[in-house]
């Protein structure tokens, strides 16, 4: 899709917002996700345009993160984390009944276009291993048969809420929260619960406390 003059001004408004302005060139592939589903060629052009940067320079860092895709996502990016924790609880399990559900491999999307599948790297969320994400919403704690659940429910069109509390939108609406993080959902459900604060209160039990650092080596 053709990048709009709208677009191309809120590309400006980011690049504004830094010193250097190619500082935002994450945001701006974000906000090309959230209307083009992709980083397209007219994306790309138009990122280079705006920050007076070649286009093979934006090609560079759109093809180093795996967060930007260079063909359509689709609907809904379902995300199966399969390091080390998540793989030995589960999540090589939940990966492979998802690819057996959509008849994907990882990295690809669907037929019908609506779910991009995906292994991912750790979330930071091994407390709950293992995770699945779905348009970067968490899914703690899943099992083949609730993951396979969760794209059912969303293909049947219905409503579904991380576990965390969040309703699952879409793909590029979470691109859109990306590049503008305060759409008043930041505290939508819970963040922390008590499984998350388990080792914080044995420390408090046992007494235990972080070691302090010495004043002038903070580095
Ligand atoms: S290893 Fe899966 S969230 Fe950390």
């Amino acid at each position: 899709m053709t990048i709009s003059e709208a677009t191309r001004d809120q590309m400006r408004d980011l690049a504004a917002r830094y010193p250097k302005s190619r500082s935002a060139l994450l945001p701006m592939l974000h906000l090309v996700q959230s209307v083009d589903n992709e980083v397209t060629a007219d994306g790309i052009n138009a990122c280079a345009e705006v920050l007076g940067i070649t286009s093979a320079e934006v090609t560079a860092v759109a093809t180093f993160y795996t967060m930007y895709k260079r063909k359509p996502v689709g609907k809904h990016h379902v995300g199966v984390c399969t390091n080390t924790l998540c793989g030995l609880l589960g999540g090589d399990a939940v990966f492979a009944a998802l690819s057996e559900r959509l008849g994907i491999g990882s990295n690809e999307p669907s037929a019908d276009g609506e779910f991009w599948l995906e292994r991912i790297e750790c979330q930071a969320a091994c407390t709950h291993a293992p995770v699945m994400t779905v348009d970067w919403e968490y899914m703690d704690d899943v099992t083949p048969a609730s993951a396979v659940d969760v794209v059912d429910r969303l293909a049947r069109g219905e409503q579904v809420a991380s576990t965390r509390g969040p309703v699952i939108r879409d793909f590029q609406a979470t691109e859109h929260t990306l590049v503008y993080p305060l759409d008043g959902l930041v505290n939508e459900g819970e963040a922390v619960d008590g499984k998350m604060l388990v080792g914080l209160r044995i420390a408090q039990e046992r007494g235990m406390s972080a070691a302090s650092v010495p004043a002038g080596d903070a580095s």
